[in-house]
């Protein structure tokens, strides 16, 4: 059986005018310095830093779970306001929560998830309820209080797992905005380079190029070889900087985290078409799975199947944790079968269920 790696190595050459140029972690820095933004430390001479400075800069949790921002006051103001700021990339201000020091408002996206648990009187710290996929990313705690402002800014990183999709016509089909859409019906999002990069210091490698969430396109190369940009590049992330999201097509990396459910294979002695997979899923009062909760399962449940099954987008693979030598190859990871005709009687299938 092919692996996903044998089956997609195809050259990049063809794009050799506009790129890769390269990527890489400078040698020395640690991962820590990849790992937490030191934004809002710029307070001014002369102002009074009403915030903490020494709490965790990012904190992890995977989507479904429950997480505290922490924001602690050092000086107790006579009176504040305080707003919790999800930081992105667009110009309109994403307001979580406002308060002052006795009452407070969840707002947008966060109105029935973001509280306040004031454990003392210095505690600023948001809470969230139910993360959402798209909850990850920069929050700042911002002390509004006349002349004197501060603020500090803290990461929400969710445990996830990154992976590469192509459409079933083949490679580089998408632009930016159905990339996004594929994502989504993977049950995820589109990757930030974060993600992709730490995705890549677990070892993925994909000589395909594909969307990021801002707009760039880039690859992640574990083993340097020469169609994926050079076998005289060390390992790392090659990038094609950003594209225009309505014309250029690539492919996408999507971001996934935890779910709550299971996914389980499923076969019967005369294997399944597609429409037979889903009615045995059915059955079971599951779904097929989603390409987006296969990984999932690989990476969190240690999910290990050597037999190819149905996915709900119509591809076939399987996932391998122990990998072995009829299994796809000597690394871990998810095997594809790309897309077969759907009316194919040959595979198991997939199947998920919500817990
Ligand atoms: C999150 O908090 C709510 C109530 O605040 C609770 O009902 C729920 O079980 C918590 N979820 C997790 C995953 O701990």
């Amino acid at each position: 059986m092919r692996t996903t790696q044998t089956l997609f190595v195809l050259h990049l050459l063809s794009l050799g005018a506009c790129g890769p140029y390269y990527y890489r972690p400078q040698a020395g820095r640690s991962g820590e310095e990849y790992r937490y933004h030191v934004r809002g430390d710029q307070a001014l001479l002369g102002h009074i830093q009403y915030l903490e400075r020494s709490g965790p800069r990012a904190v992890r949790a995977h989507t479904g779970a429950n997480v505290t921002l922490p924001c602690r006051l050092r000086v107790l103001p006579r009176d504040y306001r305080l707003k919790w700021v999800k930081l992105g990339r667009s110009p309109r201000e994403n307001i979580a929560l406002m308060a002052d020091s006795r009452r407070e408002r969840a707002r947008g996206a966060f109105a029935a998830r973001a509280s306040l648990p004031r454990a003392d009187r210095h505690d600023l710290s948001l809470r969230l309820r139910d993360l959402r996929l798209e909850d990850s990313g920069s929050y700042k705690c911002e002390l509004i209080n006349g002349v004197d402002d501060d603020s500090v800014t803290v990461e929400l990183r969710l445990d996830g797992v990154v992976f590469p999709y192509q459409a079933n016509k083949g490679r580089y089909q998408f632009t930016y905005y159905q990339a996004v859409q594929a994502c989504k019906e993977q049950d995820a999002k589109l990757a930030t380079f974060q993600q992709l990069f730490e995705e890549w210091q677990k070892g993925l490698d994909w000589c395909n190029a594909g969307w990021l969430e801002d707009g760039t396109v880039h690859y992640p190369v574990a083993v340097p070889r020469e169609p994926c940009g050079g076998k005289n590049l060390p390992p790392g992330i090659r990038s094609y900087g950003a594209r225009d999201k309505q014309r250029d097509r690539f492919d996408a990396f999507c971001f996934t985290s935890t779910f709550k459910g299971s996914v389980y294979f499923r076969r019967e002695s005369a294997m399944f078409d597609y429409v037979g997979g889903t009615s045995a899923c059915r059955r079971d009062g599951a779904t097929v799975a989603k390409v987006g909760q296969v990984y999932s399962a690989w990476r969190f449940s240690g999910l290990n199947h050597c037999e190819p099954g149905w996915l709900a987008d119509g591809s076939v693979r399987y996932p391998i944790v122990s990998p072995r030598s009829r299994c796809g190859g000597s690394q871990p990871g998810v095997r594809s079968l790309g897309f077969p005709r759907l009316s194919h009687r040959a595979y198991g299938v997939y199947c998920y269920k919500p817990r």
